[in-house]
């Protein structure tokens, strides 16, 4: 099996290099094990690039993630970095890199694995058994309109404008995404806004609902404002298949939703463009948990949503799905073995360090493709 597919991987910040170098040691084992050979560049995003070249993300950088068949990145953002100007901070790296690779769909599966139930902080029968994906509108709404700024009006007081806008086009090609995948799911798509109160949120349902009608009627679409949304998510997350909603609701649902899983350690995300004349689809990478400074460099993170997000990678890049699979079910056979990083473990269960996860994950990839 030759891939030779190009990957960037971009650690970024806090505990990304931490779960990074797990991935890495993953890449590896498939290397050497599966004859899975990738063309691995390294670079810097983020606090690391501000660091390095005074930028969270260099032209050359963006240049090679374009370029690239996969990108996969750590965590950018950190204290160190937290008083720099606004349009300078590690986070914007990112988002640039969204913008200009235009990945438009963030893809943010929620699973419960079994082992996990009691780990979350909802009730068992409420999480056991959950499968549930957030589709995120990536590249517009309120984190990219304009007009957007602070400035200081004549009587000395300021004034902040983020301009929340989405277009129909915008629109659409999210929510196609997301009527595809509830197709190889269980048929159902939720979407979400806030067309109470917004216009955007008005658009967004009625171009959701054409787009339905018109060509993927045997799709069960509901919709639902956000806050409600918001509330179902803990009362009862079992009732969602597909959630399609915009870029800043999906920001917070997704975190929400995560904490269903047991921990934000546990999730992963893949953001995608769209498919080029060769077939080639843009697409980036990340765990969903941030950089977490208040654990870096400890080597007590968990690399589970990294490792994972790599397996999205094999899926949705590679079409490399029984790869995937594998990788996924070690994850699984891990868990139910009992091995937990701290933020997995319950008071007074014993805890692995990053690197003890990863040699886990290692070894049971190893019993796997022995069975
Ligand atoms: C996420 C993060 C980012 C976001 C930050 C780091 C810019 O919270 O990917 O969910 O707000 O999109
Ligand atoms: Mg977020």
């Amino acid at each position: 099996m030759a891939a030779n597919k190009k990957l960037l991987i971009l650690p970024g910040d806090g505990i990304g290099p931490e779960v990074m170098a797990e991935v890495g040691r993953v890449i590896d084992w498939f290397g050497s094990t599966r004859a899975l050979r990738f063309e691995v560049e390294e670079d810097l995003v983020g606090g690391a690039a501000i660091d390095a070249h005074g930028v969270p993300v260099t032209d050359a950088t963006v240049a090679k993630a374009m370029a690239a068949d996969a990108v996969l990145l750590g965590a950018v953002g950190g204290p160190k970095w937290d008083d720099l100007p606004f349009e300078c901070k590690p986070e914007r790296g990112l988002l640039r890199l969204r913008k200009d690779m235009a990945l438009y769909a963030n893809l943010r599966p929620a699973i419960c694995f079994a082992a996990l139930v009691s780990a979350s902080t909802l009730k068992p029968e409420v999480v056991a058994g959950l499968d549930i994906m957030i589709v995120r509108e990536l590249t517009g709404g309120v984190y990219f309109g304009t007009p957007r700024g602070i400035e200081t009006l004549p009587d000395g007081t300021r004034r902040a404008i983020n301009t929340q806008v989405y277009t129909t086009p915008e629109i659409r090609r999210v929510a196609r995404v997301a009527f595809e995948l509830a197709r190889k799911r269980r048929g159902k798509v939720c979407s979400v806004e806030k067309a109470n109160v917004m216009e955007s949120g008005v658009l967004w349902r009625e171009e959701v609902q054409a787009l339905h009608d018109a060509e993927y009627p045997d799709v069960a679409l509901s919709h639902m404002y956000a806050d409600n949304c918001a509330m179902q998510l803990v009362r009862n997350p079992k009732q969602f298949d597909v959630i399609v909603t915009d870029n800043l609701f999906g920001d917070l649902l997704s975190d929400e939703a995560a904490m269903l899983t047991g921990s934000l350690g546990m999730l992963p995300s893949a953001s995608l463009g769209d498919a080029d004349e060769t077939g080639r689809r843009r697409a980036l990478y990340e765990p969903v948990h941030g950089s977490a400074p208040d654990i870096a460099g400890q080597g007590i993170a968990n690399p589970i949503a990294c490792v994972l997000s790599f397996a999205m990678m094999l899926r949705y890049s590679l079409d490399l799905g029984a790869e995937a699979d594998l990788v996924e079910n070690a994850v699984r056979a891990v868990l139910d073995a009992g091995v937990r990083t701290a933020d997995l473990a319950a008071p007074g269960e014993k805890t692995v360090s990053t690197r003890e996860m990863g040699d886990a994950l290692l070894a049971e990839l190893d019993r796997q493709v022995r069975a």
